[in-house]
């Protein structure tokens, strides 16, 4: 890659500062100080700034147990955004695979590899995102029959062109429901719990295919496995 993306990529410099600083001779490749910004260089070469040496920073794959109260968007606004909680460099790189609500918690999974996250996000997939979510009325009886044959069906919510793809509920206690979706439609558990005249208190992420939080505790994140990254 040509040098003055390098520096781009292993510090905070943009693509004009990095030129700068190598104009200013405080940048060297092998100890040769490097004026020319597209000059080419790799991981094999030394490159150093103000006599620092500057690493690459490979593609990253973290999960993260989201507490409510912080948001998954890019940029701030009211909320903090997940990736402070994630102790990287540049975590202003990693992007959330697919968002839960602000006040939604648990499983989230954050990379700079857009490919793996379109692999994990793409419908076709049919990668099972599980949620436990906790009902305001009880869900008992017909209501229930009918809500697991709806969910299963499909349903077509407000300003939707498309019907939900099938759906597995399951109750855990006649508030408690663990539903398994395959895509993620905005706000997609709760409109759909609202088109069946319920209402959604709280709602957890429990596992995204494959990956579970386990005992990873709220707040807290890990990165993942190499044969985790290989499941999607
Ligand atoms: N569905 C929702 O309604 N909210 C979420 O955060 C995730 C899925």
């Amino acid at each position: 890659m040509r040098l003055d993306r390098f520096l781009c990529e292993t510090t905070d410099l943009t693509r004009s500062l990095a030129k700068k600083a190598m104009h200013r001779g405080e940048v060297s490749v092998d100890g040769e100080v490097i004026t020319n910004p597209a000059t080419q260089v790799d991981e094999r070469h030394v490159v150093t700034w103000h006599g620092e040496p500057l690493a690459l920073v490979g593609l990253r794959y973290v999960m993260l147990n989201k507490p409510a109260g912080v948001e998954c968007s890019a940029r701030r606004g009211l909320y903090p955004l997940v990736r402070e909680l994630i102790d990287l460099p540049h975590p202003e790189r990693l992007q959330t695979v697919g968002r839960l609500d602000v006040d939604t918690t648990g499983l989230v999974l954050l990379t700079d590899d857009g490919q793996w996250s379109h692999r994990v996000t793409s419908p076709k997939r049919r990668c099972g995102k599980v949620y436990r979510v906790t009902l305001a009325e009880p869900l008992e009886g017909q209501a229930l029959e009918r809500a697991i044959e709806g969910f299963a069906e499909g349903l077509l919510l407000e300003g939707e062109e498309k019907p939900t793809r099938p759906a597995e509920l399951v109750m855990r206690s006649a508030t408690e429901a663990e539903l398994t979706l395959h895509e993620g439609k905005y706000h997609q558990v709760k409109r759909m719990f609202a088109a069946i005249g319920n209402h959604v208190t709280a709602l957890h992420r429990e596992s995204i295919g494959p990956l579970a939080l386990g005992e990873l505790a709220e707040g807290d994140w890990r990165e993942l496995s190499a044969d985790e990254i290989a499941a999607f």
